[in-house]
């Protein structure tokens, strides 16, 4: 492509270094679509002939039948996508081929197919959370009823529902998705038109371009519009974010799996056994999603490092912001999918979650708030509460069976009235909060939106 200034070929190491084409080749329906409305803007202003321009998009579309039926041959020598599709072209029509790169440089066309793979890439995202959330719903529904113990530190602390827990990742999934579709916003912008980083001696009409694509404009600033992969970034980051929520998704899980916990069992699809030891059962899918957050955290990093103290504007340093974005996109992708799966098929162990709810030290801050609602002072019910625990664990006394009024005159016999599991469900009425009908309001919430 560039042999007029050069008398001597790329070196083998150097095609094999710089290459692309191994991982950009998914690019090429976007790659496409763009030379597509490139050509037309050319057509319309003079520069192609209507003859000229049909076999242009006619050559375009074998070219991308032939890639999607792996039929096509991509070279290295080629280096990327584009230079593969152009050479296609090129060869198959001959001298119109020739004309499709004039006002076009592969920084705005990679900029461009990039955009349009985002694009597609977030929508795809974004109904895949829908899915996880509908199958967490799902669960929450079943479970709406259903007490167990809520923890703080990994300790026991007050009694919520299972469906109440569900829905806390509801809602993370649900700020993920509003990243991803303010992200995508700015991904949505053409910058075809502005060239190698100066734009063109020759005017198409950037504006019917976008619109051709899809794109809701066209950026303002040729140099910035080659240089910028902030979109990139911002998916990247939404996508790591996604991955910290799931992979706290999938600790909740693997503990509640646990003999010593007991609350869940996931389905035999989707868990695997030991080589070894007979009886185990693993949650392996849980342990992945953890493991490949790793990934997800690594591939932003990677961007933000590649991106840090590169003068403007384009630098081939650029061309490592595609394996990042579409490991963390497919990898997502799976995460997601397999998640979905796993959470519809899991079975939540309803006795091993009431009987962990039995515990009466949930009902410690209820006792306090009784207190409270007697007169005394917070400070002070906490106070005498924790010396009531500290009776019952003294004289081995479950804390609901303990004699409460020899610990403090405070207490009457009516404070023992605290300890019902429903009442103190019942109770926490205030938005947010884990009683029934709230959460059964949030399911309603969540299935409307
Ligand atoms: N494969 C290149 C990339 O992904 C395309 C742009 C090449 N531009 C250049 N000036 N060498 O960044």
């Amino acid at each position: 492509m560039w042999k007029g200034r050069f008398s001597q070929a790329t070196a083998d190491l150097v095609q094999q270094y710089g290459e692309s084409i191994s991982y950009d080749w998914r690019l090429f329906p976007h790659d496409i679509a763009g030379s597509i409305a490139h050509a037309r803007a050319q057509m319309k202003s003079g520069l192609l002939t209507e003859d000229e321009f049909s076999k242009i998009e006619s050559g375009l579309k074998e070219i991308e039948e032939e890639i999607a039926a792996g039929k096509f041959e991509f070279s290295i020598e080629l280096e990327d996508i584009h230079m593969n599709i152009e050479s296609a072209l090129t060869q198959k029509i001959g001298a119109a081929g020739a004309k499709l790169h004039t006002a076009r440089s592969r920084n705005d066309q990679v900029a461009t197919d990039t955009r349009l793979y985002c694009r597609s890439a977030i929508d795809s995202i974004l109904e895949l959370i829908s899915h996880l959330q509908d199958a967490l719903l799902g669960r929450a529904d079943a479970h709406a009823g259903t007490v167990f113990p809520g923890y703080t530190h990994l300790q026991r602390g007050q009694p919520v529902t299972v469906g109440h827990h569900f829905l806390a990742y509801v809602e993370m999934l649900s700020r993920d998705k509003e990243r991803l579709i303010d992200a995508r916003k700015r991904v949505n912008i053409s910058p075809l038109g502005s060239g190698a980083l100066a734009g063109s001696t020759i005017n198409l009409d950037r504006e019917a371009i976008a619109k051709e694509l899809g794109f809701d404009g066209v950026t303002t600033n040729s140099m910035d519009a080659i240089s910028d992969r902030d979109y990139i970034a911002e998916i990247l980051f939404t996508l790591a974010l996604c991955g910290g929520h799931l992979s706290r998704l999938s600790e909740d899980l693997i503990l509640w799996c646990s003999s010593e916990f007991g609350f869940a069992t996931l389905s035999d699809a989707h868990t695997t056994g030991s080589s070894l030891m007979p009886q185990k059962k693993n949650p392996d899918v849980c342990e992945l999603t953890r493991g490949k957050t790793g990934r997800l955290y690594g591939n932003l990093i990677s961007l933000l490092t590649a991106i840090k103290g590169l003068p403007l504007t384009y630098n081939r340093d650029l061309q490592e912001d595609k394996e990042p974005l579409f490991d963390s996109i497919d990898t997502m992708t799976l995460a997601l999918r397999v998640n979905t799966e796993m959470i519809a098929a899991m079975k939540i162990n309803v006795e091993a979650c009431e009987t962990a709810a039995s515990d009466p030290l949930l009902l410690a801050t209820d006792l306090a708030d009784w207190l409270v609602k007697e007169g005394i002072p917070f400070r002070s019910a906490h106070e005498l509460v924790g010396k009531a625990v500290a009776a019952s664990v003294m004289q081995k006394i479950p804390l609901d069976k303990l004699d409460l009024t020899q610990v403090d005159s405070a207490f009457t016999a009516d404070a023992s009235s605290v300890f019902s599991l429903t009442k103190a469900l019942a109770a926490r009425t205030n938005p947010g909060a884990p009683s029934v009908e709230n959460v059964k309001a949030q399911i309603a919430r969540w299935r409307k939106t």
